[in-house]
């Protein structure tokens, strides 16, 4: 243990009541992610000596969310009697441990690791007893204003227990802070609850470490976006349209192109190569990469899937779990249920859908077909309503559909069930057996025509 260690605390047991939810405010979702896994994300950088988390409000089903992880503790805070109250809880965990405690809040989710870096850096070269990150915004309702004397921060005042004058200020408290534990959790003893509120504000340790003497520094970032709280769902929106919009503009910088970057949802892990072209209404998610000079057509969704270079998607396609071979084409108003695969070149056309199942190099389903747990080789062609019978009512069972055969329109394969390499299947059929290499298998009931029929109906007399 030593007086450079870091201790991370993330205050998360406020009840959200703003956002109306269920669900606690810190599982709601940010570009993919939960508040709390952005917060934790950023937490690491500091290369913490632990981490504690404080919940109270939905304490379980964060906790459950997040997972036991080697270096987070946690700390129930019951009831919630405000934010000082809540950091007041770490005591029996930190109190013996010396070192630099950084605050987090678990609905600021968009700080950024440089930032938190700076702000420890700050904080131990001034040596200071507690450093304040705020921000200067043009809206600066609903937060804490730093108030200044002599150009040092003074106190900190909460929106609610400000009077006209302060209100005005503009420099705001971000909700994140650096203190030396040395001091904290005595001073913290010193905070009363006398404010409209009636709550323990964090805040006020400001005025008292300036009473006391000790140092008090602030940092101030350069975009106030990064210490946006999310108190309600318009704020959530308004932050997710931000984390879109720098993704988006981070993807347009590297060669993809965006026809209208106000209706394409990009999560910020996914990958796009250069002289990809993604159309409007698109929304691409997850942990899914994308290749080069790709077409991602209209009305989209593409979740945890990998498609290579110059594959097409055409519009109003959902694509799960998937891996889509370069040039290949899928679309429109396919289906792609996870574990798929599409071949290179392959294609697959409309209303057609796969589950659990890999479609070889230069096949193709081209129109209205289910083909699930099926492997199909290369240059397969399955025609029209073709359907893998592959559920019993009680398992599953596998196709497997060998390179070159033909599957004639509206074909059901009775899985389990294998066509030989270059078979024919004849259209209409079920098969039921398998069908050898080169042969043609044909299942259906044989044709008659009855000669004269339609003459001799017409001529019946009517009863
Ligand atoms: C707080 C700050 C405000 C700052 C703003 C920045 C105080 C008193 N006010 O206001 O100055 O501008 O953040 O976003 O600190 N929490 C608990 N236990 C509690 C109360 C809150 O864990 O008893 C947690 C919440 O779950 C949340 C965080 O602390 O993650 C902040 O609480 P919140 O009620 O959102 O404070 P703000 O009103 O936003
Ligand atoms: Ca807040």
């Amino acid at each position: 243990m030593s007086a450079s260690d870091i201790h991370v605390v993330i205050l998360a047991a406020g009840q959200g009541t703003r956002m109306k939810s269920r669900i606690p405010k810190v599982l709601h979702r940010l570009g993919g992610k939960s508040l709390i896994e952005h917060v934790l994300g950023v937490a690491q950088v500091v290369n913490p000596a632990t981490i504690t988390m404080v919940v109270g409000h939905e304490a379980d089903s964060i906790r459950l969310f997040v997972g036991e992880r080697p270096n987070i503790g946690w700390v129930l805070q019951e009831p919630q009697l405000g934010t000082a109250h809540a950091l007041q809880q770490t005591e029996p965990r930190l109190a013996a441990k010396q070192g630099t405690l950084i605050l987090l809040s678990g609905d600021v989710p968009m700080l950024e690791a440089a930032t938190l870096q700076r702000l420890v850096h700050t904080h131990q070269t001034a040596r200071a007893a507690a450093t304040v990150v705020t921000a200067v915004v043009e809206r600066p309702y609903g937060y804490g204003r730093i108030v200044r004397t002599r150009g040092r921060i003074a106190r900190i005042v909460e929106e609610r227990d400000a009077s006209p004058v302060v209100r005005q200020i503009r420099e705001i408290n971000g909700g994140i802070y650096a203190f030396d534990l040395a001091p904290l959790f005595d001073a913290l003893r010193g905070i009363a609850s006398q404010n409209a509120q009636g709550e323990y504000y964090l805040t006020d340790l400001i005025a008292i470490y300036r009473r006391r003497k000790l140092r008090v520094e602030t940092l101030l970032v350069d975009n106030p976006q990064e210490i946006r709280g999310i108190n309600s769902r318009t704020e959530l929106a308004e932050v997710s349209r931000i984390v879109r919009q720098t993704k988006n503009e981070e993807l347009m910088a590297a060669g993809v192109t965006i026809i209208d970057p106000a209706t394409t949802y990009i999560d910020p892990d996914v990958q796009i190569g250069p002289d990809t072209v993604i159309h409007p209404s698109v929304a691409i998610e997850g942990q899914s990469r994308i290749g080069a000079a790709c077409e991602i057509h209209s009305n989209v969704r593409i979740v945890d899937s990998e498609i290579a270079d110059k594959a097409v998607i055409q519009n109003f396609c959902l694509i799960l779990g998937s891996r889509i071979a370069e040039s290949a084409s899928v679309g429109p108003f396919a289906h792609l249920r996870p574990e798929s695969v599409v071949g290179e070149g392959a294609k697959i056309g409309n209303f057609v859908e796969l589950k659990k199942t890999t479609l070889g190099p230069g096949s193709k389903a081209n129109h209205l077909a289910y083909l699930g747990d099926a492997t199909i080789g290369a240059k397969v062609n399955v025609g029209a309503g073709t359907i893998t019978c592959n559920y019993d009512g009680t398992s599953k069972h596998p196709t497997v559909i060998e390179d070159g055969a033909f599957i004639g329109s509206d074909t059901q394969l009775i899985a389990p069930v294998r066509v030989g390499k270059g078979a024919y299947v004849a259209a209409g059929s079920s098969i039921t057996e398998d069908v050898p290499s080169g042969a043609l298998g044909i299942a259906r009931g044989r044709q008659t025509n009855v000669a004269g029929w339609v003459e001799r109906k017409k001529t019946q007399p009517k009863d």
